[in-house]
């Protein structure tokens, strides 16, 4: 199949495709999605299968309105109103009951809930409209690769096998939404994945918000299926570095006494300094965790293609965005951090 690019004034056709089943990747604020008719259950199942990706793990349905999910839901509770106020359309994933005929489990991974989501992309909203289709948007890339935030990296990994890309540029925040759940029996809502809508800015609007167990305890499971499958992985295996130049300084010491060839994700500082002593860098520009997140997948992408060993990559406090920039390079490192006074063997 040939992978069409659309532009953004071709978004009818990009609409009519989807109402005839077939697969269109879209832009949004965050990443890249897959898009498909949530309705079709034939249609779903095919981005499972060009995505490679696990059939327990449940998609998000992209809506152009709150109206939208109105239809799809068994309840709709309290803080519902204050959050879609607040953050739609936005980097805000919410779940609710869903009702029982409303979606093939293909959709929903068997579970009794559904995620819903309006993104901030006037070109995305208007294919939605156009199409009168809810929309189901997993991240347009190959299963365990990062997320692509272009329109080019959803070519590398998904060309010839649907139909078509709608390109608006690259994406403003880098990774994917916060989930939150609304489901709980006690009322209060949790965030099942961290994202550019901080725990901070949810309580602000609606009082008490949760934060999963998994994501402070990697000891519990995670109640977001996705959240348990190794993710945003380039091939080159990547170290997290946290700390000043000097832990960058014993780190490159340390992989060069392996004989290693090194790529570094940094700020241009950082990179400045050694960029004569490794074989690859990738800088994200300023020190700002807004920038780190921004370019993060595009960045890991990058140095996934050059000739090297390992990645290392710069550390942010954990806090505020720096949360969901952390949890992403968490998982791409798989847990790995240098520190300064980490042993380096
Ligand atoms: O920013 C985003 O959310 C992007 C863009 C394209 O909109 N989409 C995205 O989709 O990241 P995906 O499929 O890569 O991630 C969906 C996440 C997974 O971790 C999944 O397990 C979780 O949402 N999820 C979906 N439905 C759920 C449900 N009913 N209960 C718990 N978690 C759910
Ligand atoms: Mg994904």
């Amino acid at each position: 199949m040939e992978t069409k690019q659309f532009t953004t004034d071709e978004i009818d056709q990009a609409a009519e495709l989807i109402r005839k089943g077939e697969l269109i990747a879209f832009p949004t604020e965050t990443v890249y999605g897959l898009g498909a008719n949530a309705l079709d259950a034939r249609a779903v199942k095919q981005v499972y299968a060009v995505k490679g990706r696990p059939s327990d793990n449940p998609l998000i349905v992209h809506v152009s309105d709150f109206e939208m999910v109105k239809n799809y839901v068994t309840d709709i509770p309290e803080q519902t109103k204050k959050l879609v106020d607040a953050f739609w359309p936005g980097p805000l994933t919410l779940i609710f009951n869903v009702r029982a005929d409303a979606f093939s489990t293909t959709v929903t991974g068997g579970l009794k809930t559904v995620a819903f989501r309006m993104p901030k992309n006037e070109k995305t909203l208007e294919l939605i409209k156009t199409a009168k289709l809810p929309l189901v948007g997993p991240s347009a890339n190959t299963s365990g690769k990062p997320s692509p935030t272009t329109a080019k990296h959803v070519y590398h990994d998904l060309h010839g096998k649907i139909a078509g890309i709608l390109d608006d540029g690259p994406t403003q925040i880098g990774v994917e939404s916060t989930v939150l759940d609304l489901t709980a029996a006690n009322g209060i809502p949790v965030i099942l994945r961290p994202g550019a809508v901080t725990q901070e800015r949810l309580e602000q609007v609606v009082g008490k918000v949760q934060v999963d167990q998994h994501l402070i305890s990697e000891s519990e499971a995670p109640k977001a299926p996705g959240m348990k499958y190794k993710h945003y992985s380039p091939d080159v295996p990547v170290w997290i570095i946290e700390g000043d130049q000097q832990v960058f300084r014993k780190a490159i010491e340390w992989a060069k006494n392996k004989n290693q060839r090194i790529g570094l994700f940094a700020d241009n500082q950082v990179t400045k300094i050694f960029s004569n002593e490794v074989e690859a860098v990738f800088s994200f520009g300023e020190r700002s965790v807004e920038q780190g997140t921004k370019l993060l997948f595009a960045g890991l992408r990058n140095l996934d293609e050059q000739n090297i060993d390992v990645i290392f990559a710069q550390a942010f406090p954990e806090s505020d965005l720096g949360i969901a920039y952390m949890n992403r390079l968490k998982k791409a490192a798989n847990q790995k951090i240098l520190k300064i006074d980490s042993i380096f063997e």
